[in-house]
């Protein structure tokens, strides 16, 4: 593995998800294998589980890690070409990243979208113009318009708790009362598109119309408008707010009919959320701490899913 950008980047998905778990038994078996490697993590945005699980990721395959939180504590990055830089931005991306680059071995990279341009963001412009610079295999750690570490953790979290061979995944969207991206829905569709070709689970989507994603994400998935309808027999419900790709980065709905209470489930669905989660806003806390939530379950699981990425890009 060179890059892990999207599921576009795993060759076997079956045998990807056998290697996490194996790896969660005996995490410290491939302990020499980053050895005298480095390890940087540069932030442009704020992060507690991919911070924390990406770094113990790379420490306990006895990498050094380096983390930067870039876009508070390094130079104001331009990423425009063929601009005189005499505005705010200091340091052009093509000298940031190719200096990284030198420093280390591996690199991971989060950078928010903007919500502003749906065109730039889903170009993905920064990501690819960092990865061109610093020339040495690249980690997204949620880039404008995916969040692959966070799939494959829901991925893995998904086997380990299924009781029949092909549950049922529902995607929902919940209310919010900020704009969110869209990163964290597409990238669990792009994954769980993926598994249900693999004949793993069953997928289908539920929102609130006028929250399509971009069908690049959603391909096949079935969308049903009614929540209530979706959920039924569900095995997994998977609860995120995403702002409108239609109507880029706006908030065109908070109906808290949205937000799913503990009777509309049934007693044998569980319950999945990315975190950082709005309590009683997103997601009813009586859920949150009842025996159906696997939220802890996913954050575990990050670790999981860097460190398996991780030993894939050492190993190649
Ligand atoms: N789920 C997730 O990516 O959490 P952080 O934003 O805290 O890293």
């Amino acid at each position: 593995m060179k890059k892990f950008f999207s599921v576009n980047d795993v060759h076997d998905l079956k045998k990807l998800v056998l290697k996490a778990k194996d790896i969660k038994a005996s995490p410290f078996s491939d302990k020499q294998l980053g050895e005298n490697k480095t390890l940087g993590l540069i932030f442009l945005n704020p992060s507690l589980r991919t911070r924390l699980s990406t770094q113990k990721a790379g420490l306990n395959l006895g990498m050094q890690v380096m983390v930067m939180n870039m876009g508070q504590e390094g130079w104001a990055l331009e990423t425009r070409d063929g601009i005189a830089m005499d505005g705010n931005t200091v340091e052009h991306i093509r000298e940031a990243a190719g200096v990284i680059g030198q420093y280390c071995d591996v690199v991971g990279f989060r950078s928010f979208p903007s919500l502003k341009n749906r065109d730039e963001d889903y170009s993905e412009e920064l990501f690819n113009k960092f990865m061109e610079f610093c020339k040495v295999p690249m980690i997204s750690l949620e880039s404008a318009t995916r969040h692959p570490l966070q799939s494959f953790a829901d991925l893995l979290t998904i086997e380990e708790h299924k009781t029949v061979k092909k549950p049922k995944v529902v995607l929902t969207w919940a209310p919010h009362v900020k704009a969110l991206p869209q990163a964290v829905p597409n990238s669990f569709a792009e994954w769980m598109n993926r598994a249900e070709k693999e004949e793993m689970i069953d997928f289908c989507i539920t929102h609130p119309e006028g929250y399509e994603l971009a069908e690049e994400f959603t391909k096949d998935s079935e969308i049903i408008y009614n929540q209530e309808e979706a959920i039924k027999d569900a095995d997994f419900v998977y609860v995120k707010n995403w702002s409108s790709y239609r109507d880029y980065g706006k908030v065109i709905s908070t109906d808290s009919k949205w937000m799913i209470q503990p009777d509309q489930l049934s007693k044998s669905t569980k319950v999945m959320h990315c975190l950082p989660v709005r309590r009683d806003v997103e997601l009813a806390s009586s859920i949150l701490d009842g025996p159906q939530s696997l939220v802890q379950a996913e954050a575990g699981n990050r670790l999981w899913a860097a460190q398996t990425v991780l030993t894939e890009i050492l190993s190649s």
